[in-house]
């Protein structure tokens, strides 16, 4: 089909990269998907090419590989994991693993697009954050400070590649009931003997509750690829529920100690009897 767009999708076999990918295709672009776990072919409409998005050279081959398919009219980057845990149990090779993924996987991934998008006079760059790249919340330290870092790159980014006809879109999820557990484990030190070990249990059954009654995917699917039908794009596309919305708005004008007390009540529903060791 002449004049048909493309898309190149990274984190592609599950969750929202998934329900993108396949939107997408809907509206009828090409989409070239990537994952560690996918074999090279065609599949639902689409093409497969792995992709470790922690490994330069699975980075540059899917990139060359890709590249003689059709050049990216845009990336969508959605691969992603976090490690739940307490920041002090979290080991640093977990940190690290989370950030490699998240964070510097993208970095990757626009190290290898940005040139053959400034060659080709312009392009979409689209990179998954989170409601987690605006607050924190408890027990996943790793991926917050990973999504946090995605925001202040991406505000460096747009600005340098603007000249190039570049834009940059960060998608802010709330939760949405689509991630697997997969991609979820928890902290190696998260034992039941943790100190942290009530506030812990707490905390992930909150997180696991909001996600499994989260929003529809599908829908997140739809709206990006809305979005990226126009001509301009938004820096910032938030799509959360309006409780996560306010949540958001609220961490931004109440000082840090009332945000706080409100994000511990909300996440840390402590049994009588469990052990509240740090008051
Ligand atoms: N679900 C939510 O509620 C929610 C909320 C806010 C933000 N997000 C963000 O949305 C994105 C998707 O999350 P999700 O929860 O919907 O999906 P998910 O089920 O957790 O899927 C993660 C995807 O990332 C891929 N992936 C993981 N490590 C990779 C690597 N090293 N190289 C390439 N691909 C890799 C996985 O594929 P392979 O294992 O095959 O590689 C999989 O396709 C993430 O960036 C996440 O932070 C999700």
């Amino acid at each position: 089909m002449s004049g048909q767009k493309t898309a190149w999708v990274t984190g592609a076999s599950s969750g929202l990269g998934l329900h993108t990918a396949l939107a997408l295709r809907d509206d009828g672009w090409r989409v070239i998907a990537g994952a560690r776990s996918f074999e090279d072919g065609e599949a639902d409409g689409m093409t497969r090419l792995k992709l470790d998005v922690t490994d330069e050279k699975s980075v540059a081959r899917f990139c060359e590989k890709a590249a003689g398919i059709a050049m990216p009219d845009a990336l969508v980057q959605c691969a992603g994991m976090l490690v739940l845990g307490s920041c002090e149990e979290t080991s640093v090779e977990e940190f690290r693993r989370v950030i490699d993924t998240n964070y510097l996987g993208m970095v990757r991934m626009n190290r290898a697009v940005l040139p053959l998008m400034r060659e080709r006079g312009g392009g979409k760059i689209v990179l998954f954050s989170s409601i987690n790249g605006l607050l924190g919340i408890p027990f996943q330290g790793a991926y917050t400070a990973s999504k946090h870092a995605i925001e202040g790159y991406a505000e460096c980014l747009q600005l340098e590649v603007k000249p190039f006809g570049i834009q940059v879109m960060l998608v802010e999820p709330g939760d949405h009931r689509s991630g697997s557990d997969r991609y979820r484990p928890h902290a190696a030190a998260m034992k039941p003997d943790s100190p942290y070990a009530a506030e812990y249990e707490s905390g992930t059954g909150v997180i696991r509750r909001d996600e499994q009654n989260g929003s529809d995917p599908d829908a997140l699917g739809r709206k990006i690829a809305r979005t990226l039908d126009r001509k301009v794009i938004p820096f910032r596309k938030r799509i959360a529920s309006p409780d996560q919305h306010l949540a958001v708005y609220v961490h931004r004008l109440l000082p840090a100690g009332v945000n706080a007390a409100i994000l511990r009540r909300y996440y840390i529903r402590r049994r009588k009897g469990s052990s509240p060791r740090s008051e």
